[in-house]
């Protein structure tokens, strides 16, 4: 349970709308039905499994427009925005014009996700530790610039791409193609209009995620996702096939320097910016043998991370999201759970490449206490069976003392759970548990 709210906000006052369809916005929704702020809480669009759960409105999350009029219709008082592309197109700026507070940033927040040359200007602007990079949208400059490089190196389109515009070229007729594919092919769209190509950095990579408002933030604890589809980190690219929370590969010392080194000088760089900064800050690190350094901004909560960070807050989430939107944050009071807290994605046959859909998913009676189904991909048919309709179609959480207990538990119930062309790794914090085998 949660400890009481320390922001004067009467209980059962929040009427919420959630923006968005995936594993991180279920968590959202069940944060909201155990927060004791929380009337009533909705969904647009949502998924099957948040249909159980609360009444979903259809909606394009990238129709502003259609988001504040959904908040007046329901009449919100408050409204947490999942994914990054609404709040990229000024969501929150168009929510406060019409008095409705909302988590996450305003527009000239969203740039530092919507716009990978902005964030790099932004940080080598604030002497914020991080890779080289160049800005280009000649792929003839970029071609030659390639030619003095060493490899691998990074070619990022711009824009937003759906965690699919980073290509990291092994070599020089790689880098090139990427080059050609972004810059002449378009194969991002305007996206990719606009590339930055940047030094390849060596380590261990970890997340961070603030709850920032303005100059006062929460740091929740740091968490690691697996991008790769296959075991032992191979395979293709994925949206993150799962996480685990803490992350102890960040040390209480790593954590000093990302604090000193990159948070702090980023709110103030914000702040000197005009950037009023309010919502979830995600700071991708690379731990290299140099420090820290950033890998990437993201401005909103990670799918997966969201799902193992919000049960590790002991104060109520929705209290401290509140906060955040209205400029009340008192980051003393928030405090955290022990334990740890894993979570296995489920993905469709064909993911990450174009998922089956349609398929029956069975799904366990009985949930043990500690463990939870989230969902990411589903449907509700009308007769009321739960069907696979995206890539990531499930994610499997589970709460312990240690890392090893959660994971234990979390293999346990996906042993129960199966749909056609169901595949996950095995190995969801097994770098981790190697380590603590160790010591
Ligand atoms: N300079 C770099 N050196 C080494 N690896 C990198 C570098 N930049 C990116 N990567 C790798 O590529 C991944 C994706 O890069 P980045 O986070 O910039 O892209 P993204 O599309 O915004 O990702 P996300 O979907 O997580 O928001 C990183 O998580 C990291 O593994
Ligand atoms: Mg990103």
């Amino acid at each position: 349970m949660y400890i009481y709210n320390h922001y004067m906000v009467p209980n059962k006052s929040l009427r919420v709308l959630i923006i968005g369809s995936g594993g991180r916005e279920h968590a959202l929704l069940r944060a909201c039905k155990a927060s004791p702020l929380v009337a009533a809480v909705s969904v647009a669009p949502g998924n099957g499994g948040m249909e159980q759960e609360a009444v979903c409105y259809p909606l394009n999350v990238s129709d502003t427009a259609a988001i504040v009029a959904l908040a007046k219709k329901l009449d919100a008082n408050f409204v947490i925005i999942g994914p990054e592309v609404p709040l990229s197109v000024g969501v929150v700026d168009e929510l406060e014009a019409a008095g409705i507070p909302a988590y996450g940033p305003v527009k000239a927040g969203a740039k530092l996700e919507a716009s990978k040359n902005f964030t790099k200007e932004f940080l080598v602007r604030h002497k914020i530790p991080t890779a080289q990079g160049k800005r280009f949208t000649s792929s003839e400059e970029a071609v030659e610039y390639l030619t003095s490089q060493k490899f691998p190196i990074v070619i990022k389109a711009d824009g937003l791409a759906s965690g699919k515009g980073v290509i990291i070229a092994e070599d020089f007729d790689q880098a090139c193609t990427a080059v050609y594919d972004m810059l002449d092919s378009g194969c991002f769209g305007k996206s990719g209009s606009e590339i930055l190509i940047e030094e390849f950095m060596e380590g261990e990579e970890a997340s961070i995620m603030l709850m920032v408002c303005e100059d006062r933030y929460v740091m929740l604890p740091a968490s690691q996702d697996h991008k790769r589809v296959g075991e032992g980190d191979t395979g293709l690219n994925t949206g993150g096939m799962g996480a685990y929370a803490p992350a102890p590969v960040v040390t209480p010392e790593i954590e000093r320097r990302v604090v000193s080194e990159i948070v702090e000088p980023t709110l103030k760089g914000l702040a000197e910016d005009g950037i009023r900064y309010r919502g979830t800050l995600y700071v991708g690190i690379m731990i290299t043998a140099e420090g820290p350094k950033v890998v990437e901004f993201n401005v909103r909560f990670g799918d997966p991370e969201c799902q193992v960070l919000l049960p590790l807050l002991k104060t109520d989430p929705v209290a401290v999201m509140y906060a955040c939107a209205t400029g009340t944050l008192d980051p003393k009071t928030v405090e955290f759970h022990d334990g740890s807290n894993i979570i296995v994605v489920l993905a469709a046959e064909g993911y990450p490449g174009t998922p089956r859909k349609g398929d029956v998913i069975s799904l366990p009676s009985r949930i043990p206490a500690g463990t939870g189904i989230i969902h990411s991909g589903t449907v509700r048919e009308d007769n009321g069976t739960i069907t696979t309709a995206g890539g990531r179609v499930l994610g499997v959480t589970a709460r312990g003392a240690n890392l090893a207990e959660a994971a234990k538990s979390a293999y346990a119930l996906i042993s129960q759970i199966r749909f056609e062309g169901m595949h996950y790794r095995r190995d969801i914090g097994a770098r981790q548990l190697r380590r603590d085998r160790e010591v």
